[in-house]
């Protein structure tokens, strides 16, 4: 089944609806969703949208353009949240110049960038990454941090990914996965495409991004879980596969990387004995 491995749906645009999107998932396809933190506010209602409902995971972090409502006592929460039997990853955290021009700022992004980092080495949990117009600092504290934890054999991965192959690719060898949402969609996506082509398919996690990054032709629209196979179809479509194994391989990749097992998904699915027996 389709895996959104990255999904705001705490977000106050679906405040009218997500009871219905939320409980429809299977229905359309949908086997998991991972819902990202960004603030500490929406870390904890992504636990408790995973606690609500079974296919729904969450991810604890502070996005590096909210970092001014974390501290030391934002630390020990997100320490304290990690234990949670349903929080795969410490995200969404990372690093964003476009908005934030001030050397300062970029310091403070940088700080609690480590930190959270640091974090998830010591809960042992994988990252979400958000980086934008940052690469080069990105990939300076990446470079530097898991070079002191060559332990850390699957680090993450970096969401919605916006910089070139080469950086993909060495990304990869380091164990990292690459996101890859809407923006695929679009036809001014030269450079993605080219990434998405030059790299396996074993590496791509699907991603929405929801609300925001509506796939086309929906761009510019509120985005859901739903417009998945738009992304999977544009993927399948670079790597010369179908839809079908592109959905089937990035589902396998995101239960590896956030190390959910597939028992309980398919348990439920309301497939028949033949119908599993087919896919193995
Ligand atoms: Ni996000």
């Amino acid at each position: 089944m389709i895996f959104d491995s990255h999904a705001h749906y705490e977000d106050e645009k679906f405040d009218s609806d997500r009871i219905e999107l939320l409980s429809g998932m299977r229905e359309k396809g949908i086997g998991t969703v991972i819902n990202v933190g960004s603030t500490i506010e929406t870390s904890e209602k992504s636990i408790a949208l995973a606690e609500t409902y079974e296919d729904v995971y969450a991810a604890v972090g502070v996005h590096p353009s909210e970092i001014e409502c974390l501290g030391e006592e934002g630390m020990e929460w997100l320490k304290d949240r990690s234990a949670h039997p349903k929080v795969v990853a410490i995200g969404e955290i990372g690093l964003d110049y476009y908005w934030d021009k001030d050397p300062e700022v970029r310091m403070r992004q940088q700080y609690w960038f480590r930190r959270q980092l640091q974090l998830a080495a010591e809960v042992k949990l994988p990252v979400i990454i958000h980086s934008r117009d940052a690469a080069e600092d990105t990939m300076k504290i990446l470079r530097e941090f898991y070079g002191q934890h060559p332990e850390i054999k699957t680090p993450g991965v970096m969401h919605c990914y916006s910089y070139s192959p080469e950086i993909a690719e060495e990304l990869i060898a380091k164990g990292w996965y690459i996101g890859v949402g809407g923006v695929v969609t679009f036809k001014n996506a030269k450079k993605l495409v080219e990434t998405v082509k030059r790299i396996p398919v074993e590496r791509i996690l699907s991603e929405t991004d929801c609300p925001y990054m509506a796939p086309e032709p929906y761009r510019g629209k509120r985005n859901s879980s739903y417009y998945l196979p738009e992304i999977l179809q544009k993927i399948g479509e670079i790597k010369g596969i179908t839809p079908e194994e592109t959905e089937w391989i990035t589902e396998e990749n995101a239960r590896r990387m956030y190390g959910i097992a597939a028992g309980k998904a398919d348990e439920n699915s309301g497939k028949t004995e033949e119908e599993k027996d087919e896919r193995l």
